[in-house]
C-alpha cells in the first residue's frame, strides 16, 4: 500500500474542492462566498446568508422574500413529529433529541426524498430551515415540562423561534430586540465553516447518495462532540468552575499547561485558524456590547476576558499560536438570553445548517464526488489460525 498517505484527522487531505467558504487560518480572515464576515456581520442577516450560501449569491429583495416566506409556510411540524418528543426523558440533552427528529423527518416525506431530483431537494432544504427551530424549541419545551407553542408565521425566523423557545400560551411574548439582533449574528457568524468535522460528516454521509435529511442528522451528532459544537457549552462549564474555585485564572492555567488528563482551554485553539478568529473578534465585542444594553454585566465575561489575556501573554498558548475560536464568548452571550447551557449547541446547529445544506448541494452536483472512503495502515497480527474455544488457555 505503498500509495497510502497516512494523515491522522485529515488535516492535510482536501476531500473536495468547494466555492463556498473562504479561510485563511494564518491571517485570520473567513469570507462566505467571497464576501468578509465582518462586512456580513456589519450589514446582512441570517436570512440572507443563509440564501447566499446555498444559492451562490445574494438574494435580490422579491427572491429574499420568496425564500423566507416559503420557509413560514414550512414551519410546522407534522402532529404526530411533535408527539415523537414525549418518548425523550425529560432531562434528555436537547442535540440528540434534535439529531433523531431531523433523521425521523425522512419518514414523513418518504416521496421527496431522491438526492438527484433537484425540486424535491431544494424541497427538503426549505423543510429544514423551516422545522430546525421549531424542533429546536420544543426540546427545550420538553426539558423545561412547558407546553408547546405553535410558530406564529408573522414573525421573523429568529423572532418566531425565540417565542416557540421562551413564550407561554397565557402570557403575550414580545422578544426583546437587542436579543433578536445578537441572536441573528450568531446564527451568521456561525453559518459555515468549509471542511469542519460536521460538514464532513454530512458530505461523507451524503456521498453515499444518503437524503438530505439523514446527512444533516449525521452532522448534528458530529457537532454534539465537545472538541467542536459542544466547546462552548464546555466553555461555560470552565468558567463557572473557575468561578467556583474562586476565580483563580493562574492556577487553571497552569493545570491546563501541564496537560492535566481532560483539561483544556475550551473555546481555544483551531485546526485552521493559526491566528485570532475573526468570529470570535466579533463575538467578543457584541458580548460587551449586548451584555451592557441588556443590562447584564457578568462576572463571567470578566473570567474570560482575564483567562484570554493570561493565557495570550503566556508561552504556551504563544508558540502553539492557540487563540479564542468562534465558542470562546458565545456562551455568554447565550446565557445571557436566557439559554440553558444544554441549549448552546442547538443554537449552534440552527446556525450552521444552511452551510451544512449548502456544502451537501455542492457534494451531490460536484461530477467529482465519490463515495467517501478513507483508507488506512494495518497495524493489526498478521494471518493466524483459529483455536476452539476449548483449545484456548
Ligand atoms: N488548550 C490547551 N492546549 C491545547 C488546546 C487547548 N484548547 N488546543 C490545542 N492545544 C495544544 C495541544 O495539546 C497540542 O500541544 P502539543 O503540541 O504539546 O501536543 C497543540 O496545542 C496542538 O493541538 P492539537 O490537538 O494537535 O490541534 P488540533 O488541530 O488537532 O485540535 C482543536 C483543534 C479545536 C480540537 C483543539 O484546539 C481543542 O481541543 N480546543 C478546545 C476545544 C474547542 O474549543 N473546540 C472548538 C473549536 S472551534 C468551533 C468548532 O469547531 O466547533
Amino acid at each position: 500500500t505503498g500509495l497510502v498517505t497516512y494523515d491522522p484527522g485529515f488535516a492535510n487531505t482536501a476531500s473536495c474542492s468547494s466555492q463556498i467558504t473562504y479561510i485563511d487560518g494564518d491571517a485570520g480572515i473567513l469570507r462566505y462566498r467571497g464576501y468578509p464576515i465582518e462586512e456580513l456581520a456589519a450589514r446582512s442577516n441570517f436570512a440572507e446568508v443563509s440564501y447566499l450560501l446555498i444559492y451562490g449569491q445574494l438574494p435580490t429583495a422579491d427572491e429574499l422574500t420568496a425564500f423566507t416566506s416559503r420557509i413560514s409556510r414550512h414551519t410546522l411540524l407534522h402532529e404526530d413529529l411533535k408527539r415523537f418528543f414525549d418518548g425523550f426523558p425529560r432531562d434528555a440533552h436537547p442535540m440528540p433529541v434534535l439529531s433523531s427528529a431531523v433523521s425521523a423527518l425522512s419518514t414523513f416525506y418518504q416521496d421527496s426524498l431522491d438526492p438527484f431530483n433537484a425540486e424535491q431537494v431544494d424541497l427538503s432544504t426549505i423543510r429544514l430551515l423551516a422545522k430546525v427551530p421549531t424542533i429546536a424549541a420544543y426540546a427545550y419545551k420538553k426539558s423545561m415540562g412547558q407546553p408547546f407553542l405553535y410558530p406564529d408565521n408573522s414573525l421573523d425566523l429568529v423572532e418566531n423561534f425565540l417565542r416557540m423557545t421562551f413564550g407561554l400560551p397565557a402570557e403575550p411574548y414580545q422578544a426583546d430586540p437587542a436579543v433578536v439582533r445578537a441572536l441573528d449574528l450568531l446564527f451568521m457568524l456561525h453559518a459555515d465553516h468549509e471542511q469542519n468535522c460536521s460538514t464532513s460528516t454530512v458530505r461523507l454521509v451524503g456521498s453515499s447518495n444518503a437524503n438530505l435529511f439523514a446527512s444533516i442528522s449525521a452532522g448534528i451528532n458530529a457537532l454534539f462532540g465537545p472538541l467542536h459544537g459542544g466547546a462552548n457549552s464546555a466553555v461555560l462549564d470552565m468558567l463557572e468552575s473557575i468561578r467556583a474555585d474562586g476565580g483563580d485564572v493562574r492556577s487553571f492555567v497552569e493545570r491546563v499547561k501541564n496537560k492535566e488528563a481532560g483539561v483544556r482551554l475550551m473555546g481555544f485553539g483551531h485546526r485552521v485558524y493559526k491566528n485570532y478568529d475573526p468570529r470570535a473578534a466579533i463575538i467578543k465585542k457584541a458580548a460587551d456590547e449586548v451584555l451592557s444594553a441588556m443590562g447584564k454585566r457578568d462576572d463571567l465575561l470578566d473570567i474570560a476576558l482575564e483567562l484570554e489575556g493570561y493565557a495570550l501573554s503566556d508561552d504556551y498558548f504563544v508558540s502553539r499560536k492557540l487563540y479564542p475560536n468562534v465558542d470562546f464568548y458565545t456562551g455568554l452571550l447565550y446565557r445571557a438570553m436566557g439559554f440553558p447551557t444544554k441549549m448552546f449547541t442547538v443554537l449552534f446547529a440552527i446556525g450552521r445548517l444552511p452551510g451544512w445544506i449548502a456544502q451537501w448541494h455542492e457534494m451531490i452536483n460536484d461530477p467529482q464526488t465519490k463515495i467517501g472512503r478513507p483508507r488506512q495502515l494495518y497495524t493489526g497480527p498478521d494471518s493466524r489460525s483459529y483455536v476452539p474455544v476449548s483449545d484456548r488457555s
